[in-house]
């Protein structure tokens, strides 16, 4: 039974349900909504102008940004890795653990990035952001040769080089058509690296076997198509094809269509960063 206080409070919220559902279909409905909609928009943009402050005034960076991933954009990317890999997903979550805690390719990179004349363009604290799920994809799969087209500092080309090194086998080819690129690789990592400068096209036309594939150099969909076109005869029945320009763009997954593989696209999302996020679309054999 309602107290009088809470009779009182009942009728009052019904009185306020009538006057809303009136407005609601009246002609000033849209007028009548507007300050509350002008505040929810305001309030994302506020927050949004408030982190590119914070990395105005902390990041070095000008390209290929680097960041966290939401701790919940983490585990939906284990759960990705899981079902493209056919592994479990507590395999998959012990791999991003053991790369992100990896000292020795922290120090690593620390210590590149410092040696470096660009170190006034880089952060110094490393983020790998979807990188952990190449790193887990490799050591789920254990590929013999990866290839990664666009090298840029390098961060890619030695988180993939560390899950080789742990796998115990296999090698990592990097293709950057700048010659400055590719300044992260060094020591242990570059010893199971072949660099190449030059077009990625033309590189990719020179190379005989590949297991896992990464599309990360020129991002237009011609170019993409142009690298899937010459990777395709010298890929494995099994080969994973990675691209990290399937947020923006359709190419990857029509070829899957095409070539009759399956295909699955995650999207990231960045931890208190302005940069709405890449993502990694995946294409691989029916059969495996
Ligand atoms: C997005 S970055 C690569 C990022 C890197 N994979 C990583 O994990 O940080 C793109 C790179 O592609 C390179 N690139 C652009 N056009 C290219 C081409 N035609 N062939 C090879 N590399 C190219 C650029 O020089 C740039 O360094």
């Amino acid at each position: 039974m309602l107290s009088l206080a809470g009779r009182d409070l009942h009728i009052r919220g019904s009185a306020v349900h009538d006057v809303q559902r009136r407005v609601a279909s009246s002609r000033i409905a849209s007028v009548a909504a507007l300050p509350g909609r002008m505040y929810l928009v305001g309030r994302h943009n506020a927050a949004e102008l408030a982190k590119s402050a914070r990395w105005l005034a902390r990041s070095r960076e000008h390209t290929n940004f680097t960041y966290d991933l939401t701790p919940l954009n983490r585990e939906h990317l284990a759960w990705f890795i899981a079902e493209v890999t056919a592994r479990s997903v507590g395999e998959i979550r012990a791999y991003f653990e053991e790369v992100e805690s990896d000292r020795g390719l922290h120090e690593h990179l620390r210590r590149a990035i410092k040696a470096s004349d660009r170190q006034r363009l880089a952060d110094r604290d490393v983020r790998f952001g979807r990188r952990i799920g190449w790193y887990a994809l490799v050591r789920a799969l254990r590929p013999a040769h990866i290839v990664e087209t666009g090298t840029d500092k390098g961060l890619g080309t030695c988180v993939l080089a560390a899950a080789v090194r742990r796998n115990g086998a296999g090698r990592v080819t990097t293709i950057d058509v700048n010659p400055c690129s590719g300044y992260l690789i060094s020591g242990r990592y570059g010893a199971v690296v072949n660099r190449h400068i030059g077009d990625s096209i033309d590189v990719l036309g020179q190379l005989e076997v590949v297991d896992v594939f990464l599309h990360d150099s020129l991002h237009t969909a011609g170019y993409e198509h142009a690298e899937l076109e010459t990777v395709g005869p010298r890929l494995t029945e099994k080969a994973m094809v990675l691209s990290d320009n399937a947020h923006a763009s359709g190419t990857l997954s029509d070829w899957a269509e095409e070539t009759r593989r399956r295909f699955l696209f995650f999207g990231e999302q960045p931890r208190d960063h302005w940069y709405p996020g890449g993502g990694i679309g995946v294409a691989w054999s029916r059969s495996s």
